[in-house]
Parts: C-alpha cells; sequence; structure tokens
C-alpha cells in the first residue's frame, strides 16, 4: 500500500490531507458525509476566549471563482470547545485535531493556547494572526512584526505540542514574517489565510458587506497562495502546510511540487463536502500507478519530512 504518512516536525499525519479552518466546522457538521477518520487532521474553527457573535449580515458573497466571506469569527468560546466539542471528538482514533485560536489581544491567545496544551484530544495549535489585535488599532496582528514575535513566543512558553502558525499573503513580506514567527518559536507556518478583496452592491450603491473588506478564497487566491508556498519552503526549512484554492487532485500535487509538506482544503468543502476525503483516494490512487513516493513530488526530489 502506498505510504502517505507525513512528519510536520513531530506532528505525525496519517496523510497529507488537512481540512481548513472555518470551512470544515468542528467537525461534527460533517460527519453524515465521510469518514472523518481518513483525513491527515482538521483544523478546527478559530476560537476566542469568550463566545463571538460575529458580523451582522450579508456575509457571504460569491465570486467567479470563489467566495468572500466576513463571518467575523462568530465561535461558541473556549469553554464550550474544551467542554463540548473536544470530547465528541474522542470517538476518532486516527485524525490528528489542530486547534486554532484568533484572541484579539496577545493575553487572549496566551490563555487559550495554555487551556489548550492541557487537551489531549488536540493535537497541534494554529494561530489565526490575520484577525485584528485590539491593542494596536485593530490592525491585524499579521502587519506588525514586533507584535508577531512577542504573541508567538508568549504562546510558545505555554504551549508545548506542535505550535502552527497561519500566514497572510498580503503583507508587505511574507518572508520576514515567516522568518520571525519561525524565531519567535513555530514548529510549522501554514499558508495563505484569505486574501482582503471587496464586493459591491449596485442596486443599493453601495459597498455589499458592512465591513467593507472581506476575505476571498478559492480557485481566485490558488496563484497567490503557491507563490506564498514556493517563497518561504526556498528560504526557510520548516514543515509547511499549504491552502488557498485547492479544489481537485492536481491543484494538491501543485502545492507539493512547490514545497508544501501537507495541504489543507478551505472553502471547496462547502462545495463538495468529500472533498477531503477524496483527495485522499485520489492521491494514493495517483502515487501508486506513478509508483512515485510522496516526497518524490517535489521539485528538487528530497525526502524532507516524507517518510
Ligand atoms: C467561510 C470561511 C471561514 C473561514 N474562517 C476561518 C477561521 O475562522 N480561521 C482561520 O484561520 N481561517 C479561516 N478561513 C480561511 C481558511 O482557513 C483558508 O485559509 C482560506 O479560505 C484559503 O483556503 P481556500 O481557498 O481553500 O478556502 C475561513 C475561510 C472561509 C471560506
Amino acid at each position: 500500500m502506498t505510504n502517505l504518512k507525513v512528519k510536520l516536525g513531530k506532528l505525525e499525519l496519517q496523510n497529507p490531507i488537512i481540512t481548513a479552518s472555518g470551512t470544515f466546522g468542528y467537525g461534527e457538521e460533517f460527519e453524515d458525509f465521510l469518514n472523518i477518520d481518513k483525513l491527515g487532521a482538521i483544523t478546527l474553527k478559530s476560537i476566542t476566549l469568550k463566545p463571538k457573535a460575529g458580523n451582522l449580515p450579508p456575509r457571504i458573497a460569491e465570486t467567479p471563482s470563489g467566495m468572500m466571506n466576513s463571518i467575523g469569527l462568530e465561535n461558541k468560546g473556549l469553554e464550550s470547545l474544551i467542554n463540548v466539542t473536544l470530547p465528541k471528538l474522542k470517538k476518532y482514533k486516527k485524525v490528528k485535531v489542530i486547534a486554532n485560536i484568533a484572541g484579539h489581544t496577545i493575553e487572549e491567545n496566551v490563555e487559550c493556547a495554555r487551556q489548550l496544551n492541557n487537551q489531549s484530544r488536540v493535537n497541534a495549535l494554529e494561530v489565526n494572526i490575520s484577525c485584528p489585535n485590539v491593542d494596536n488599532g485593530g490592525l491585524a496582528f499579521c502587519f506588525n512584526l514586533a507584535d508577531v514575535r512577542v504573541l508567538v513566543e508568549k504562546i510558545r512558553n505555554v504551549y508545548l505540542k506542535p505550535l502552527i502558525v497561519k500566514l497572510s499573503a498580503s503583507v508587505p513580506d511574507i518572508l520576514k514574517l515567516a522568518e520571525t514567527c519561525v524565531n519567535a518559536g513555530a514548529d510549522i507556518l501554514s499558508l495563505i489565510n484569505t486574501v482582503p478583496a471587496l464586493e459591491v452592491d449596485v442596486e443599493k450603491k453601495a459597498l455589499f458587506f458592512k465591513r467593507g473588506s472581506a476575505g476571498l478564497s478559492g480557485p481566485a487566491i490558488r496563484p497567490i497562495a503557491l507563490k506564498a508556498v514556493y517563497d518561504v519552503a526556498q528560504k526557510f526549512d520548516v514543515p509547511i502546510i499549504g491552502m488557498g484554492g485547492i479544489s481537485c487532485l492536481e491543484d494538491v500535487l501543485k502545492f507539493l511540487i512547490v514545497g508544501a509538506d501537507a495541504v489543507s482544503i478551505g472553502m471547496m468543502n462547502f462545495v463538495k463536502p468529500t472533498i477531503s476525503q477524496d483527495l485522499v483516494m485520489e492521491l494514493e490512487k495517483y502515487l501508486k500507478e506513478k509508483k512515485m513516493k510522496l516526497w518524490e513530488m517535489r521539485l528538487n526530489s528530497s525526502p524532507g519530512p516524507f517518510s
């Protein structure tokens, strides 16, 4: 049987297919469609310390090759995640669970990380640094490298399992951002988050979303994501989870070729809820037919973290 196992530092996955935060709920929403235990990992929707209502509607807009969202990090808060959601995920023995935090202050993120460190069903933690830092006028953390450094260092001190930092490709210099995260203690980088974009309601002669800007995801951002992954992989020897616009096996292969060690599937979960499981099977079939190992997909065919 083709070996799909990957090692992202100390995070070992049975295969490189992950679901992206905010597009797969907390797993249970997809139980009727696929066997979650067949996936490499699931990333839970971003949580905050206290429950959050999110933005006013409209929250979603369709575009010709993707969708825009302005959900506003709606979630039930950390306590509910720990007491209600995580126990339900205990029945899955093979899939790894990546929690995702999106606190609005450094302290809030550190407190979430501290509490999640004690949760056995959480195998890794992803930090969403694209959300607003209220102590810095609401500017997203990722735009201030000094804040990113302190944030990641402080989380690193309290979170001892694999730590993933999720990068945005909208910053002036993604390599500097990647370097800051790695130096501050990130074990794995995931990229990219949605890309800021705007939609207009012509009938109302107004901006479509109440907050103006919203996050664009889907096939439209795939080339942006591929460049980000390629650039970071060329420069840093750090495990990478690539995402942005993956909608078929060919897209998965593209990310692996340019340097991703695993990939996350986002918006397409809404279009085709079985896609992540389908991609595990399709990847296995492809490698078997080609008689290739996973690491041989890479541009320079070096084993990297693949087994
Ligand atoms: C509806 C929606 C909600 C999202 N919510 C989150 C979130 O809560 N936290 C996060 O880190 N990323 C969130 N994302 C970003 C995705 O995890 C992913 O980075 C992005 O959509 C790019 O991948 P894709 O093009 O395959 O969707 C969300 C994306 C969508 C479409």
